[in-house]
């Protein structure tokens, strides 16, 4: 029989839920009403969402009415790309979406559903090292990339999004492995998702904040999320998410509680472009690094 303990360290699959998030999760436990209600149950449960919306609109850096919750990471990528891709088609941008084969399959995923949609696919390069190429996107009307690339650690070059830019395209970010890690409010994104579990959050829960109004939602059905994501709230692992994200939020903690890592990001980060640290490099290997991790996720 063995006598060492076990040691949980594959965070970027899933971070061990956050003592906070626990603890407001219990609390909002005892609160059984609808969010949709007006009886006092009811505005229970929607305050807790909102003070939630408030703690992951400071996290990413965008106004509060930009962030929709979702069921995670993959449904944020789903209603991020498709989302913009039909607010693309209303402006009539070119019906071509660059991405790069080596993000996660949700986001591939997402993409995927474009083209099968008559969108035509404009591959980013990748170099062996797992970086992005920056090149032209002249003539695409959506970028969808990752910030932090899910198996490799690397962070996506700032040149990309400028690329894009330069190209009037859209552009979808997925920084679910970024979040906590990166700061995200220089990232110039229309659409930015992210995750609780990869925060210390509950899995099940996430956010897309979506800078178009017009942007469709996957499924027409219901008021919530002002539409834009029907179906009843899923209030605790939002009131966890919450909780989580403040806790991650680089503004709302101590400096001497940071990682050396994140702070470097963050500095790096002025130019106001999506954070540059040793990007490219394929694997942030320093201990203690919060991006080194490669995990299947
Ligand atoms: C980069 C990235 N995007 C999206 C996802 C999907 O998130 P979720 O598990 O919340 O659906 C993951 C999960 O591992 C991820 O690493």
């Amino acid at each position: 029989m063995s006598t060492n303990p076990r040691i949980y360290l594959d965070f970027n699959a899933t971070a061990p839920l956050g003592p906070r998030a626990h603890a407001v999760m219990a609390q909002a436990m005892a609160d059984s009403g609808n969010p949709s209600s007006i009886h006092a149950e009811g505005r229970r449960a929607r305050d807790h969402i909102e003070r939630a919306r408030d703690q992951v609109a400071h996290l990413v850096g965008r106004p509060r009415e930009q962030v929709v919750f979702t069921s995670g990471g993959t449904e944020g990528n789903a209603l991020g790309v498709l989302g913009l891709a039909a607010v693309a088609e209303q402006r009539g941008l070119p019906r071509i979406v660059a991405a790069a084969a080596v993000d996660h399959p949700s986001l591939r995923g997402a993409v995927a559903a474009l083209v099968g949609r008559g969108w035509q696919l404009r591959p980013i390069g990748v170099t062996g090292a797992g970086a992005l190429e920056v090149g032209s996107l002249a003539g695409a009307g959506l970028v969808a990339i990752a910030a932090v690339n899910h198996e490799l650690g690397t962070i996506a070059d700032p040149g990309v999004i400028a690329a894009a830019r330069a190209a009037g395209a859209l552009v979808h970010v997925d920084a679910v492995q970024a979040a906590g890690k990166l700061p995200l409010a220089a990232i110039d994104a229309d659409a930015l998702v992210i995750s609780a579990h990869k925060l210390g959050g509950p899995q099940g829960a996430g956010a897309v904040a979506i800078a178009h109004d017009d942007a469709l939602p996957l499924i027409e059905a219901g008021h919530q999320e002002r539409g834009r994501r029907p179906g009843t709230e899923n209030t605790l692992g939002i009131v966890g998410f919450g909780a989580a994200a403040a806790d991650a939020d680089p503004a709302r903690r101590p400096a001497s509680s940071r990682s050396p890592s994140a702070t470097t990001a963050g500095q790096l980060a002025g130019s106001g472009s999506m954070a540059p640290a040793r990007r490219g490099s394929a694997a942030r290997s320093t201990p203690g690094s919060p991006v080194r991790a490669a995990s299947r996720s």
